[in-house]
């Protein structure tokens, strides 16, 4: 029979178990202090050993003082359990945290710079606005288009010799040679024409820009993706003097009154008479350089009185309606507009280039 000397003072030993858990910074710390206090060998289990040997009345109470002990200390441990544990894992993604300003100094720029619209999108809106000023509305067109369209309604057969102006990338749809990326805007023409016989609604006066694509080599002066603007004029009583008189007021009005423009014998199957269509050269001023090729001049594009086979072929009756039709590059106005000695660098996309515009 042990007397009351030998039993576990309840108060100082959840007070120790205190003062040891709140010393406790890691989770397996606690687990020691669990073991210590709670364990097989802890205080609390060798007092349990010596319940057997008191009365029963006595073994009551001192068996309710140690559950309450190992009640309390269960608590005081789950806690301390929580609160460490949210120490370490804030402590864990802390050190998890990667700062990029400190792995790569200046990644982030204090500066905000404010972007702009790229040289060429702004070209063509100002083109459309010069021909929006002379009357005509805007209209577009797929990028993909069949070969009845890219070809075929514009006046150029299967295996014409004159698809050889155009070297022209073919997609894997359907049979083979039938579908293309448009080489030019010209297809759009036919697009409006056909809309307009559907709708009843000639005359057509409207300009239809867009991207463009041929299998070129880029050079100075050329990409394999461009952009045209073609326009499109579908009326009664229209001669070539309008034709003439359009690109005459359209070169004044994109170039300024010192650039000249001239119109050269040329052939398009889908127009005829044609012509070609040029402005000095603004890198040169007529002299003669590189990007010219020693000519003083830069084709724009190609124009000419709609061919009456084109007519015919959207259904348009060629003896009552006559038209014009032009198409010219807008990444080569953009070029001549801004004296850029070689067209690539539009779309290189070197921030150095792209801020000057
Ligand atoms: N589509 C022609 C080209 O890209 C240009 C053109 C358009 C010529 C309209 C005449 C009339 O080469």
């Amino acid at each position: 029979m042990s007397d009351s000397s030998t039993m576990l003072d309840a108060v100082a030993y959840v007070a120790e178990a205190q003062a040891v858990l709140e010393a406790a910074t890691s989770l397996l710390s606690i687990d020691d202090v669990e073991s210590n206090f709670l364990g097989k060998k802890s205080g609390l289990a060798l007092a349990h050993r010596t319940l057997g040997q008191l009365d029963p009345e006595q073994r009551k109470t001192y068996g309710a003082v140690l559950y309450g002990i190992r009640q309390e200390l269960e608590g005081l441990i789950a806690g301390r359990r929580e609160v460490v544990a949210e120490i370490e894992r804030s402590a864990a993604l802390k050190a998890d945290q990667l700062d990029l300003t400190e792995v790569i100094p200046g990644l982030v720029s204090t500066v905000v710079r404010r972007g702009h619209q790229h040289l060429i999108s702004q070209t063509q809106a100002e083109l459309e606005d010069v021909f929006v000023g002379m009357g005509f509305t805007v209209a577009d067109g797929p990028e993909v288009e069949t070969d009845w369209f890219n070809f075929e309604a514009l006046n150029i057969p299967p295996a014409h010799p004159a698809r050889g102006m155009w070297d022209t990338f073919y997609l894997e749809l359907g049979d083979p040679e039938t579908v293309v990326l448009r080489t030019h805007t010209s297809p759009v023409q036919i697009h409006l024409m056909e809309e307009a016989v559907a709708q009843n609604a000639l005359p057509i006066h409207a300009v239809m820009p867009g991207r463009c694509f041929r299998r070129d080599t880029p050079d100075a002066r050329h990409l394999h993706t461009f952009h045209q603007i073609e326009g499109l004029v579908i009326d009664e009583a229209i001669a070539f003097t309008d034709l003439a008189g359009v690109i005459q007021t359209f070169t004044t009005a994109y170039f300024g009154p010192d650039i000249s423009s001239r119109l050269r014998p040329a052939f398009f199957p889908f127009t005829e008479p044609s012509a070609e269509f040029e402005i000095t050269c603004t890198i040169c001023h007529g002299g003669g350089c590189r990007t010219c090729s020693q000519t003083g001049w830069i084709e724009l594009g190609g124009c000419g009185m709609v061919d009456p086979a084109v007519l015919s072929a959207v259904g348009i009756d060629p003896e009552r309606y006559q038209g014009f039709a032009f198409g010219f590059g807008i990444d080569r106005c953009a070029q001549m507009r801004h004296q850029i000695a070689d067209m690539r660098a539009l779309v290189e996309n070197d921030l150095r280039f792209i801020e000057q515009f």
